[in-house]
């Protein structure tokens, strides 16, 4: 690889060009905008992979990959290059107010791929532009952590149907104006995928692609300062394995893999494996557990820099070969570092588009239980402004369990104590404080940490099981305001809202899980419900509680899409009022300032009008339902668990 030790910032544009003409494709319809491509966006491919390997092997990966974006490109069918120019027109579509999440399991939403298709009209009354479809590449055979070891990357999970019906389904979900998301696992496999399997074989270029000791004198070194991950029923984060006669890496689960990203190998096999899916139709890739891919001794081992690099230079090749695709990062992190999945100074924009907005998820949950927004406007200030191309996923619920992420000094500076504020979340959402409203489960108990996380739906965590339970509609009303509150802050964030499924019709826990032998272990199967479609069939029928929910949500959403300011191009920012239960977020835009007002509190509640600030003596709106809270002895007044989103005429 001499010819290729002094790259300049060009380079990959030039190594694309002579990949086109070996391939005899410079006349391809669209092969000078890949070029234009490769030269706008190859000095990002380099830097990543440059912050990450030493030069020889980096020069060589560099080639590599170029190599792979015009494989990946050739590879792309007619029809999805001519997505890339629509969505290189509008590349802030996932920014919009137009724009809508919904997360489901193909199978338990409509039992197969095509199922789903068939359910699209559905999709479509709730607004969705953007569909996220929980792990569905084929799995390990047996226990496999609901998809997420993966044994084959280019296979669809065969219940759910083949690639071919994937392909399908993603045109239509297009043709709908819907975008497709589905995960990408990076930082493990299945112990049965094949890279895995050839390791065991005892394939030394395989074992290569995990980490491996002989004994235990590297693991231990590590474990001093490794967090566990699911202490509870896969503790420790090494696993022996006879086969191949070592400790393996395995944060998750004993037959989830963690890979080797320091193996150019491996980097070359997710850059061919994103275009792969790519061209498959898939929109935007969930990078699954993405904190994870770096190890470094002495550390926890997440969100080590190079997990950046990294995933710039992945970011870059799809950028070149398929760039109507976008990367949401899974990273439940903190605050400090969640951000730099957005990208921080050089990385700003140059990384990931979304991800999730885990602190925000908790201090809802952790408002509701107090009545208290204080805690939650001191978390989110603390935000440094993302990115203004990029957006936060925002989610009230997920398919995992919640971690009670609060920080100690947040805490702290409203006067409580941080632990203490934990522990109080966990027992108050597993309906033990006393006067709790919530029905949910303890997961992951760490008895050496005294963690605590919690399982369960939105409906029944809010109060609307225990509601129904008891027969007491005035309980049932309030549990009912409070999903609405809780949604209405998810979808009037900026950024995507991701809407879980079932959450529209307020299913609740599904504890049938206990009986089947492959989930009964973990709990966080509870929140998995099937979809009940009879009890779907009630959702335009106001006199029930479907209902009453599901016009809920879909109101939001249309309220939402009307609302140019909730562009995600700029920030919420969450300020106290002159009461701990009345929180505001004030959104400055061009197009014009919106403010909302929340009521975290089943009281009636008073606070300063100049929270208002700029909007204040003009003409109000009120775009949720209508009513400017009115004011009473100069104070605002607010109904019990009121969602007042403002504007000025
Ligand atoms: C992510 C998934 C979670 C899974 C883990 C390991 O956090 O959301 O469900 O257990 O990654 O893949």
């Amino acid at each position: 690889m001499a010819h290729v030790t002094a790259l300049t910032p060009t380079d990959v544009a030039d190594l694309v060009a002579a990949a086109l003409r070996r391939a005899d494709a410079t006349a391809t319809d669209g092969a000078d905008d890949l070029v234009a491509r490769a030269r706008r966006w190859g000095p990002d491919l380099e830097a990543g992979i440059r912050a990450v390997f030493a030069a020889e092997d980096a020069d060589a990966l560099v080639v590599r990959l170029a190599g792979a974006v015009v494989d990946g490109w050739l590879a792309r069918p007619v029809a999805l290059r001519d997505r890339d120019r629509d969505r290189l027109l509008t590349p802030d579509w996932f920014q919009r107010p137009d724009a809508l999440g919904y997360v489901a399991y193909a199978d338990r939403f409509a039992g197969t791929l095509d199922g789903v298709a068939k359910h699209i009209d559905y999709l479509r009354e709730l607004g969705t532009s953007y569909l996220h479809l929980m792990p569905l590449l084929r799995p390990r055979p047996g226990a496999n952590d609901g998809g997420y070891a993966v044994a084959d990357y280019r296979e669809v999970r065969g219940d759910l149907g083949t690639m071919a019906d994937l392909e399908a389904l993603a045109a239509a979900l297009h043709d709908a104006g819907i975008a497709l998301t589905i995960d990408l696992v990076l930082n493990h496999v299945a112990r049965e995928h094949a890279w895995a399997e050839a390791a065991r074989r005892g394939e030394r270029r395989y074992r290569d692609y995990f980490h491996v000791y002989a004994d235990r004198t590297e693991p231990d070194r590590f474990e001093r300062t490794l967090p566990e991950v699911f202490p509870d029923f896969a503790p420790g984060n090494f696993t022996w394995d006879d086969e191949i006669g070592g400790w393996v890496w395995t944060t998750f689960n004993d037959y989830q893999w963690d890979l080797n990203w320091s193996n150019p190998d491996v980097v070359c096999e997710f850059a061919e494996i994103t275009l792969h899916l790519a061209n498959r139709g898939v929109d935007c890739l969930r990078l699954d557990a993405i904190a994870f891919l770096w190890k470094r001794l002495g550390t926890d081992s997440q969100n080590q820099p190079e997990v950046h690099g990294l995933t710039r230079a992945l970011r870059a090749v799809a950028r070149i070969a398929a760039p109507s695709l976008v990367f949401k990062a899974e990273a439940i992190v903190g605050p400090a570092q969640v951000v730099h999945y957005l990208g921080v100074g050089d990385y700003a924009g140059h990384v990931s588009d979304l991800a999730y907005h885990n602190s925000l998820m908790v201090q809802i949950w952790s408002a509701l239980a107090t009545r208290d927004g204080r805690l939650l406007v001191r978390a989110l200030e603390k935000f440094p402004p993302k990115p203004t191309t990029t957006a936060w996923a925002t989610y009230l619920r997920c398919h995992d369990d919640i971690g009670w992420a609060i920080d100690d000094t947040d805490a702290w500076q409203v006067g409580w104590d941080g632990p203490a504020h934990r522990a109080f979340l966990s027992d108050w959402y597993a309906g033990r404080a006393p006067g709790s409203f919530a029905r949910g489960e303890e997961f992951q108990v760490n008895e050496a940490t005294g963690d605590s996380r919690t399982s369960g739906t939105a409906a029944s965590l809010v109060g609307i099981e225990q509601a129904l339970e008891s027969g007491d509609v005035p309980m049932l009303e309030r549990a009912v305001r409070r999903l609405r509150l809780a949604y209405a802050m998810v979808y009037g964030f900026g950024g995507i809202p991701l809407l879980y499924m079932g959450d529209e019709l307020a299913l609740r826990n599904d504890t049938g899980y206990r009986d089947e032998p492959e989930h009964a272990g973990d709990n966080r199967w509870m929140h998995r419900p099937r979809m009940p479609w009879d009890v779907a069939g009630h959702r335009h029928d106001p006199g029930t509680l479907e209902g009453r929910v599901f016009a809920m949500v879909r109101h939001l959403g249309d309220v939402r899409r009307s609302l140019p300011s909730l562009h995600a191009a700029v920030e919420s920012v969450p300020v106290e009022t002159s009461n701990p239960s009345v929180v505001a977020v004030l959104r400055r835009h061009a197009a014009g300032d919106l403010v909302q007002l929340y009521n975290v509190s089943e009281e009636w509640q008073r606070c300063d009008p100049r929270v208002l600030g700029w909007l204040a003596d003009r003409e109000l709106v009120e775009h949720l339902d209508g009513e400017v809270p009115r004011v009473e002895d100069w104070q605002l007044v607010l109904p019990p668990y009121a969602a007042v989103w403002l504007t000025a005429r």
